[in-house]
């Protein structure tokens, strides 16, 4: 007897129809999944309201459809007489070797291999497999998805039509594939597998109790209906319709590490932003804590160091936890290069050290440090691209028209990068009498929220302690950041002999998406040659 289904009361206005899970001629079980609607406000599955087999589909994906509208038309007579493989429907289902009847139907545990190709994808050209969900002796059920095929126009799961084991996989990730092809085969019998003690004790489809015919998709408990073999949560078999996948893929969110709310425990849209905002909220609650985990980056497992020795736990700072919460976030957001180099600055530490009872008569301890911003400042005006930003939308650099420099400060209580506003218009004097102010007040915890804000470019310097090279993190927005290391006699060969010469070591780190490689070569070998040639620089 035909009978037609419609669509029932959906508590929404209308859906999209993103994911059909039948065709003609498959026989279906009271409650099973027809097909996902999705709305601006969720995607839901639609039961059947009863068993049967399906006589006619009468909707097709990116249909809009309300309550009301006709689904399908099902012949519920064959489903209380299952037919046997021969009185299967005459038309085959559209480019597909469907089974003649569903593997449970088999009365006894005979073995049987059966190919399993690709249903009418209903587009005329081909489409990539983005990903295989089942491999080579997996067991596998009825509707359970095996691969996730994306055209120009949609991404499809394609399920499985009957319960199984997987016999051999005939395509792999990214091939290409169009109605009919095939895709494995597929060994159906009460003796496979896991699903085997299951299949011969579950009654055949007749025996199922008929749902009411209005049944709403409402979720039911997932476990009362899943079916033998379901996949498991975890890895590539996770359930999830076309849409979803999409969607998690944008958001690079591994859908095996969702727990899915839907029926099956099907991952649901909602889940996927749940996750997303769960997310969000832990990396924007620690800027990043230890522990990571924000993102899709891995968790470093959390220890118990207690049970290797005695431990005590001191608290960070309010500074160390602002500046590594800063730090983090320039880290994974700025594609990171170094450029190390070498400044002859011989001449330049003679000039210093004839001027430091000069700058001590003017109040000033002449360091390394005023001359390196000097230099900065001079590179900057001359590479504008140095004294930039990218612009939020990642299309274009705002180059500024001022050039202010930071220079971090080693603090008991955390770093600090006070702003040494217009370096460029500020004699050798000046620069040092700032810089040691505003290191002071920042040891000192007098520093204003004002004097460390602004900068175009910052200067960290640990040549007063040691070292050879190091590579700086970029204090984004800024686009590059100087670390100064510790200056050594070294020979340099000038062409006839080796002379001592004392080198500064530099490592310029660069935001790569703004700076390139050469840009930076080039910045380098003018700092270089400033600060190697003193009377440039002062002029
Ligand atoms: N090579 C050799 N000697 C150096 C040097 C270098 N690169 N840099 C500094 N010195 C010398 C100085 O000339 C000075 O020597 P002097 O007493 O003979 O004149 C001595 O080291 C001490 O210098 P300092 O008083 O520290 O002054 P400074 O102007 O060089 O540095 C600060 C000032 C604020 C930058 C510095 O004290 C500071 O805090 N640096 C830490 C930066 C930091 O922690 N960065 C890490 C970021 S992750």
């Amino acid at each position: 007897m035909s009978e037609v289904i419609r669509v029932p009361d959906i508590g929404t206005g209308e859906g999209e129809v993103i994911e059909l899970m039948v065709k003609v001629g498959d026989r279906i079980e009271a409650d099973q999944s027809l097909l996902t609607l999705e709305s601006d406000k969720a995607s839901m599955e639609i039961p059947a309201p009863k068993a049967g087999v399906i006589t006619q589909l009468m909707v097709k994906l990116g249909d809009r459809l309300k309550e009301g509208d006709l689904l399908l038309e099902l012949d519920s007579g064959d489903a209380a007489n299952p037919a046997p493989a021969a009185t299967a429907p005459t038309t085959p289902p559209p480019a597909t070797a469907a089974p003649a009847a569903p593997a449970v139907a088999a009365p006894v545990a005979s073995v049987s291999s059966q190919p399993i190709h690709v249903p009418d994808i209903g587009s005329s050209g081909k489409a990539k497999i983005i990903e295989v969900l089942v491999k080579a002796g997996d067991s596998v059920s009825a509707e359970q998805s095996l691969i996730v095929l994306e055209s120009d126009k949609a991404s499809m799961e394609i399920p499985c039509p009957s319960d199984g084991v997987v016999e051999s996989l005939a395509i792999k990730l990214d091939d290409e594939v169009g109605t009919g092809d095939l895709i494995l085969t597929l060994r159906t019998s009460a003796g496979a597998g896991a699903a085997s003690a299951a299949e011969t004790a579950t009654p055949p489809p007749a025996a199922a109790p008929a749902a009411p015919a209005a049944t709403a998709p409402t979720a039911a408990p997932a476990a009362e209906h899943a079916p033998v073999g379901a996949p498991t949560r975890g890895g590539s078999k996770a359930h999830a319709g076309p849409a979803v996948r999409k969607l998690a893929r944008e958001m690079g969110v591994e859908l095996s590490d969702l727990q899915g709310s839907g029926r099956h425990g099907r991952v649901m849209k909602e889940d996927v932003q749940t996750f997303v905002k769960a997310q969000l909220a832990i990396a924007k609650q620690g800027g990043g804590s230890s522990s990571g985990g924000g993102a899709g980056i891995p968790a470093i497992p959390e220890v118990d160091f207690s049970k290797f020795g005695p431990i005590e736990e001191v608290p960070m700072t309010r500074l160390m936890q602002v500046g590594a919460a800063n730090l983090h976030r320039s880290w994974l957001n700025v594609p990171h290069v170094t450029q190390f180099d070498q400044a002859d600055i011989s001449s330049l530490e003679s000039f210093r050290v004839s001027q430091k009872t000069v700058a001590e008569k003017a109040g000033v301890k002449l360091t390394i440090l005023p001359f390196l911003i000097m230099a900065c400042a001079r590179a900057l005006k001359e590479l504008p691209d140095f004294n930039s930003s990218l612009a939020p939308s990642g299309k274009s650099i705002i180059r500024k028209g001022y050039v202010h420099i930071g220079f971090a400060v080693d603090t008991p209580d955390g770093l600090l990068v006070p702003v040494i506003r217009n370096a460029d218009q500020k004699g050798l004097l000046q620069l040092a009498r700032e810089a040691a102010e505003l290191a002071e007040k920042a040891r000192t915890k007098k520093l204003s929220p004002d004097a460390m804000q602004g900068a175009c470019f910052t200067i960290s310097s640990l040549g007063h302690i040691g070292g050879t090279g190091f590579t700086p993190i970029v204090n984004a927005p800024e686009v590059a950041i100087l670390g100064v290391s510790k200056a050594s006699m070294q020979p340099v060969w000038d062409g006839k002999a080796f002379q001592p010469q004392l080198m500064l070591p530099l490592s310029l780190s660069y935001d790569h998406r703004v700076i390139n490689g050469a840009a930076a070569a080039r910045f380098t070998k003018l700092l270089g040659d400033l600060l190697g040639e003193i009377r440039s620089l002062l002029l």
